[in-house]
């Protein structure tokens, strides 16, 4: 019986190998970590590609549009300027940046087509660093826009950049190793955006008693239209004109059956914590990928090329 389970076991094995050889991996682990990382990250790019449609999909209508795809409340801003710009910049340079990465770090494309790589290298640089001024234009009112947010938007896009540049820097001095170590850096902690969202959504969920947040009233309006001031009163002085940025406190609990208004407070109050959380998870995970595949470079005396 052992027998019959070890030859099986060496026909996967060897089945495994004729796949990821001809790819470039020599090691099952590391394709096995390669194909589910890229896997769910080109999942996750190809099903945002409709958000490319700003008007039609993600902030489909107008403001005060339940049918948006973006998180309650968010189109509100997303719809004035300069957030539009900020947005749509950010969606169409970071989808197909995303999408060109994939191939990037397809390892036999990278030994054997040099110049694809480095020409889909340099537009993915620049893609990369124009999203990232779209994040800037829109960070004051992502998820909020408290410091929490923002100081996440910011940790977030200043180690992305800063690995793209330490990257860049390491392929002009020819430090291939250290090339290939930054670029990993630079998408894994950008794929903390996708953690980010599981981790926010299984807090939400399993939250017991919500917390409170803090929300202006004309995004309210944007949700609840005339319903606003019968479930927050507070909101006069916002009608009247006495304190256009009038905030109310709103019960922030995602699994509320009927308010949109508690759903949009529960996702800014969690955005901060749970993007930071995986952005940790991330920092971490790269760190532990790349020493995994710095001693497999040891043993077995290949070089980075053969690597993804
Ligand atoms: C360094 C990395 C990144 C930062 C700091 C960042 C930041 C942001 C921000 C602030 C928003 C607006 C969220 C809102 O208020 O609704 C956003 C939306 C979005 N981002 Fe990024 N992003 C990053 C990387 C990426 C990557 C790698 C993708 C890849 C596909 C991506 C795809 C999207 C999409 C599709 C949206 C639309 C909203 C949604 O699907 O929830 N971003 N991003």
């Amino acid at each position: 019986m052992a027998e019959i389970d070890r030859s099986s076991a060496n026909v996967i094995t060897r089945i495994a190998r004729k796949i990821y050889h001809p790819i470039g991996f020599t090691k099952g682990y590391n394709f096995a970590f390669w194909l589910v990382y890229l896997g769910v990250f080109l999942g996750f790019t190809i099903s945002r590609l409709q958000f490319l449609d700003f008007y039609g999909v993600f902030c489909s209508a107008t403001a005060k549009s339940a049918t948006s795809h973006a998180a309650p409340g968010e189109c509100f801003y997303f719809l004035q300027k300069p957030y539009t710009i900020g947005i749509v910049l950010h969606l169409a340079t970071i989808l197909p940046a995303s999408l060109l990465v994939c191939i990037q770090f397809i390892p036999v494309i990278r030994r054997k087509a040099t110049l694809l790589h480095r020409v889909n290298g340099y537009i993915i640089i620049i893609l990369s660093v124009l999203s990232m001024v779209g994040v800037y234009i829109i960070a004051p009112r992502t998820f909020g826009g408290g410091f929490d947010a923002q100081g996440l938007l910011g940790a977030l896009s200043v180690t992305f950049l800063w690995a793209l540049l330490m990257s860049y820097i390491s392929i002009k001095r020819r430090q291939i190793e250290q090339h290939r170590a930054w670029m990993l850096r630079a998408w894994f902690w950008a794929g903390s955006i996708i953690t980010g969202r599981l981790i926010a959504i299984l807090v939400l969920k399993v939250l017991k008693s919500p917390p409170y947040y803090a929300m202006p009233c004309d995004k309210i309006d944007s949700m609840l239209q005339d319903r606003t001031l019968d479930l927050y009163p507070e909101c006069l002085s916002f009608y009247s004109g006495a304190n256009p940025q009038q905030n109310v406190v709103v019960r922030a609990e995602f699994n509320h059956p009927t308010s949109v208004v508690e759903a949009a407070a529960a996702l800014d109050a969690v955005f901060g914590m749970a993007y930071f959380v995986a952005f940790l998870l991330h920092l971490f995970g790269v760190e532990i990928y790349l020493h995994l595949t710095s001693s497999e470079t040891r043993h077995s005396g290949h070089v980075s090329s053969s690597k993804p």
